[in-house]
Order: structure tokens, then C-alpha cells, then sequence
């Protein structure tokens, strides 16, 4: 008989329930910041007293591994340069290599009439994950899975801390891409296939990264991408039809809306910057050529004041003639353009078309007043502050409490998907723990691809990440044996076994694959620990859901880990106890490659795991 409790005492334990919950979570968001038109007046002054040459200079983005000379900044009144996925300083990849190189192109800027800094644009899509020694976060597919908004905009303002550390002032994200098709090699980059926890989640992640203050020197420049649907490319739409990645997007206005537009409704709404437009197509058609999507929708309907810079080389994409694809992506509304190598051509180009009148001088004026706006915004036209870096911040790049918010965003991006007679959570003295897999104790398997290379790699890529081997080794008490085979023999007598498998890193079209099977590598590595008949724990690194027919039945507990970084103690905090699940699954759990890219309401949609999914202890 269930003890009655009298009404009062019901409604106190409720009043407290509520108080704990407010309390765990941290105080709302700062307030948004001031709207980028508010600059406006600045900005347009400014205009009105540059060249065509300087206007033209603020629209051009060249990456630092093709400027072989870099007098070509105050030459052309370079506005804008990146480092794409691999592009390092020839010194390396330490922080102090990475802020000479920042401080070395920005110095040239001062060399120019008016003196306007360059915006230094990277991929820190996951912690300023180029830097050896960052902290690198778990990617989105797995910040999806802790529903925790408070929690992204936390990772994502320790991100920008960690950019601001080497001088560099614009992340390229948050990447709010809503992916339709798991075989999409871009999955990982996206916070769920539901376009409502994409829509939670965007705006937190740029407040985090932005601030409530843009000109706050620890703030970078977010940039919401890929505009719009690039997560929703029909398989085999791309490259001779083979993959997805940059495909093309065959779905009505409403779907375009439904599905893929509401992570830049609420990045538009937190104060966005910069927003990217996508390789990709809708219906045939270039978004970064479209203008009714770039104007229309985006900074018409939408009232985006920032600025659109265009994917690496998208503009060749627009167009068969680099100097046609140029007038219908400005014309269509890009205001800065991702050129790496040809911003030479690029600049030339543009001249020309607006000399012969293809490209209207106010169009041009449009575009220099969005990016001036953004400049003023972040405090860089302020002239008592120097646009160098920072060189203080070097205390807390990759510290112990930025670690501890990775940390926690890796305990709550776990999903647990299975526990049969609950092995887990395990006991810290247990007599031994056998641990095997190819990705038990390799931190480039973990973090996934963006990861110091543009793919990403195996391997001790980067110091200060814990492995789970080690992990574990660190959790548990001082008379308990862990022991590693990365192919699973040797666990007899071993109280639990785990096997860490998966994905080994990849990035964007490079992980386009028709078979989410996995590997036999790790089948064999499940079978040898269960073989042993001891109870098996398997934790799957992947930037997807895979299809487990192969293991799922041999595993006493099944841990969906995603790609969850350097931090690999919030995997033992879960397994031990330490912290017990929360992670719910952010992309449904396809049963067999034949459900793959089924949605609810599609005929025969039956996942394994249904969106949502997950257990605790
Ligand atoms: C890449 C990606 C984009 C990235 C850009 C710069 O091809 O599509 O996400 O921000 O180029 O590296």
C-alpha cells in the first residue's frame, strides 16, 4: 500500500523538485545584442569615402595558404582571410604559431589608407579545434543529444575564449544544418534531424559565441551554415551520383521551411553576424546564386542584418564562367566571397561588372555597409584598441575548467541505448576490467574529423585529451586491473569487458557512405569479448547512427558516445556512476540501411530507437 502522503507535504516536495531543477539550471541568456543596423551610421559614413578598390577589398576572403606575398592585404585592402581545414601556419600548429601568424597578417592592415582590420575567419565547429592543446568539445550531433541549451551556450563561449586566445575573431559556426539522410557525411555537424532541437539550440550557440556584446573581447563572430537545406540533398545527387554532400534538395517551399529553416530563424533572433550560404542546390537551382532565398527570404522576410560570406570555392559552383557565377551570387545577395586562391581574378572580376553594370554600385554598397556594420559592432574600428591578439588569454587556453564544461558536455551527450541486467554503472573495484577496440585509446578516433586536420585522423593528434583506456585506468580504485586488447582476446576472467568501436575520422563528402554497417574490425572485437563470457560493455564513437545487427545482441550495454572529443573522463563519470544518463537521442536509430532517411509518417518507418530515446540507471 503506497504511503498516503497528506496534500501539503505533496505540494512542498513539488516546490522543491521545481527549485532543484531551476537551480541545476544556469540564469538565462544575456539579453540580445544591440541590432547591427544601430552601426549603421558609422558604417555609412565610412562608404562614403572609399574607393571602389577598398569597397571591393572588404568583399574578398583569400585563404593565408595562397597569399604568398602579404603586401597583397594593404595591395588589395584585403577586408577578410580564413584558414580552411588544413591551412596551418608553415611553424606548426601550437597556439603561439597560430597568433604570430594572426598578428603578422593583421599588422598589414595598418598599412592601408583607412586602416580597417581584417576579420579572421576559422572552423572552430567543436572547440578551436585547428590548435594543439584546445579543448575539443563533442560535435553537435552529440550536443543535440543533451537537450541542454544553457549547456551549448556555455561550450560555445568557451570556444570563442580559446579563438580569441590565438587573435582570431570569427568562428564558422554554428552549423544549423537539420541532416535528412545519415549517409550524409555532414551529419555529425548537426544538432538532430528535428528541426525544433536545432532551432533550441542554435540561437544559445551563437549568444555563446558572440556574447550579449559583440565588441566584448572575448566574443567572436558566429556564422550560421549552410544556408538553407544542406542536410536535406537526395543520395546521389552529387558527384556523378554518388553521395549527397553539396547535392541537391528536392523539396517543396513548405518543407524548405518546415525542415531546414528554423535554426537561422533562431540564430536571426540571438543576433547572428554572418551566415553561410550552402554548396548545395534546391530544386536545381544554386542557393548561392538564388536570390530569392539570399535577399528575399533571408534579409527580407527574415530581416537578417549581417552579412553573407560564400562557401570554399561555392562560387565556382554558381557558374561555368568564374566571372558570370560572381555577378549572380553578388547580385543574388553574398556579400563577402570565400575565395582561397583566385581572389585575385575575383577582385579583377567584380570590377569589371560593376563597370559594365552588371553588378549595381548600391548592391556593392549594400554588401561593404553589412560587413562595416559588423566590424563596428565587434569594436574592431575602434581605434584605441588594438586589433592584435590578446596574448594573456594563452592562461586559460586548454585549462582544467575548460575542460570541465567539455567534461560535462560529454556526460550529457551520451545515450544509452541498452543495460541488460544493469551492468552498468560498473564498480570502481571491480577485480578487472578488460578494455579492447580499435577506439578504446586513440583521442583522433574520438574527436572526429575538423580535428587539428581538416578530416581529421587517428592517433595522439593532439595533447591533453584523455582516451577512454585512460579514463578508466584514472576512475577506478587502486586494486582493480584494467587490462586493453584492441581486438578483444584475453578478457577471460575479467570481471566486465568494454569495447570502445565505430568511425574512424572523416569531414563532409569524404563521409558520404551508401553502408552504415560496421566495420568487422569491430564485430570481432564485440564476439572476442563476449567469447569470453564475461558481461560486455560496447561504446560506439560515430558522427551517426550505424546499424548494430551485428552486436547489439552480443552487448550486455550499449553506450551511443558520438564523436565526444578530448575529454574522455564524462565517458567514465557515465560508466561508473559518476553520472548517470541523460542523453536522449537526437537522430532516430535506423534499424537497417533499407529505414535510412525514413522519417515519421513515412511508410514503414520502424526504427530501433525511436527519436528521443534513452535510458538512465
Ligand atoms: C568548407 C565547408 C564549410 C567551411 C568552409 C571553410 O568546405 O563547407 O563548412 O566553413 O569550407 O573551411
Amino acid at each position: 500500500m503506497k504511503p498516503s502522503h497528506p496534500l501539503r507535504f505533496r505540494a512542498a516536495l513539488c516546490v522543491v523538485a521545481v527549485c532543484a531543477y531551476l537551480a541545476s539550471r544556469p540564469a538565462v541568456s544575456a539579453p540580445a545584442a544591440k541590432p547591427l543596423s544601430s552601426f549603421d551610421p558609422q558604417a555609412k559614413a565610412l562608404v562614403a569615402q572609399m574607393t571602389l578598390d577598398e569597397k571591393i577589398g572588404q568583399m574578398t576572403q583569400p585563404d593565408q595558404e595562397f597569399i604568398k606575398d602579404p603586401s597583397d592585404i594593404e595591395h588589395y585592402f584585403l577586408g577578410s582571410i580564413l584558414s580552411g581545414g588544413s591551412s596551418d601556419p608553415k611553424e606548426g600548429n601550437s597556439l603561439e604559431a597560430w597568433t604570430n601568424l594572426y598578428d603578422r597578417l593583421q599588422r598589414h592592415t595598418s598599412l592601408t589608407r583607412l586602416k580597417i582590420p581584417i576579420l579572421y575567419g576559422i572552423d572552430a565547429v567543436h572547440g578551436h579545434n585547428n590548435i594543439l592543446g584546445a579543448v575539443i568539445f563533442p560535435h553537435n550531433i552529440g550536443l543535440g543529444c543533451t537537450r541542454n541549451p544553457a549547456l551549448v551556450e556555455k561550450v560555445e563561449r568557451v570556444t570563442a575564449e580559446e579563438v580569441r586566445a590565438t587573435g582570431i575573431q570569427w568562428a564558422f559556426a554554428p552549423c544549423v544544418t537539420v541532416p535528412q539522410d545519415i549517409r550524409w557525411g555532414r551529419t555529425y555537424e548537426g544538432f538532430s534531424e528535428d528541426p525544433q532541437i536545432v532551432r533550441q539550440l542554435a540561437g544559445p550557440a551563437v549568444r555563446g559565441l558572440q556574447g550579449s556584446d559583440l565588441a566584448n573581447p572575448l566574443s567572436v563572430l558566429a556564422c550560421a551554415k549552410h544556408f538553407v537545406g544542406d542536410g536535406g540533398t537526395a543520395f546521389g545527387s552529387a558527384r556523378g551520383g554518388r553521395g549527397l554532400d553539396q547535392g541537391d534538395t528536392r523539396v517543396d517551399e513548405a518543407t524548405l521551411r518546415r525542415v531546414h529553416l528554423q535554426g537561422y530563424i533562431s540564430a536571426i533572433e540571438a543576433g547572428v553576424g554572418s551566415i553561410m550560404p550552402s554548396y548545395s542546390s534546391w530544386n536545381g537551382v544554386k542557393v548561392s546564386g538564388n536570390q530569392r532565398l539570399l535577399t528575399g527570404i533571408l534579409k527580407q522576410e527574415l530581416g537578417f542584418q549581417g552579412f553573407l560570406i560564400s562557401d570554399y570555392n561555392a562560387l565556382d559552383q554558381v557558374d561555368r564562367d568564374f566571372k558570370k557565377a560572381i555577378g549572380i551570387s553578388i547580385n543574388a545577395g553574398m556579400d563577402m566571397a570565400m575565395v582561397p586562391s583566385k581572389y585575385k581574378e575575383y577582385i579583377a572580376d567584380l570590377k569589371q561588372l560593376v563597370a559594365e553594370g552588371v553588378v549595381p554600385m548600391a548592391r556593392i554598397d549594400d554588401a561593404v555597409t553589412r560587413i562595416l556594420r559588423v566590424k563596428f559592432a565587434m569594436g574592431l574600428m575602434d581605434k584605441n584598441r588594438s586589433p592584435l591578439a590578446d596574448r594573456g588569454l594563452a592562461r586559460t587556453f586548454g585549462s582544467p575548467e575548460h575542460r570541465a564544461v567539455a567534461r560535462q558536455a560529454v556526460r550529457e551527450s551520451l545515450v544509452l541505448l541498452k543495460n541488460r541486467n544493469h551492468v552498468l554503472p560498473m564498480a570502481k573495484t571491480a577485480a578487472r576490467i578488460h578494455v579492447a577496440g580499435k577506439n578504446a585509446d586513440d583521442i583522433g578516433n574520438q574527436c572526429g574529423g575538423w580535428t587539428i586536420d581538416w578530416q581529421g585522423k587517428s592517433g595522439t593528434v593532439t595533447p591533453g585529451g584523455t582516451t577512454v583506456l585512460a579514463a578508466i585506468r584514472k576512475a577506478v580504485s587502486g586494486k582493480t586491473a584494467v587490462t586493453f586488447s584492441k581486438d578483444g582476446t584475453g578478457a577471460a576472467g575479467a570481471t566486465v569487458g568494454v569495447v570502445v568501436i565505430g568511425e574512424l575520422p572523416y569531414a563532409e563528402m569524404n563521409g558520404d557512405r551508401a553502408d552504415l554497417h560496421l566495420a568487422p574490425e569491430d564485430v570481432a572485437a564485440v564476439a572476442n569479448m563476449k567469447s569470453a563470457g564475461i558481461p560486455v560493455v560496447v561504446i560506439l564513437f560515430s558522427g551517426r547512427p550505424m546499424i548494430l545487427d551485428a552486436v547489439l545482441d552480443q552487448a550486455d550495454a550499449f553506450v551511443a558516445a558520438w564523436l565526444p572529443g578530448t575529454e574522455g573522463q564524462g565517458i567514465a563519470d557515465v560508466l561508473f556512476g559518476d553520472y548517470k544518463p541523460t542523453g536522449k537521442l537526437s537522430f532516430a536509430w535506423p534499424r537497417s540501411m533499407a529505414q535510412v532517411a525514413r522519417h515519421p509518417g513515412d511508410p514503414g518507418y520502424d526504427p530501433l530507437f525511436a527519436l528521443g530515446y534513452g535510458l538512465s540507471y
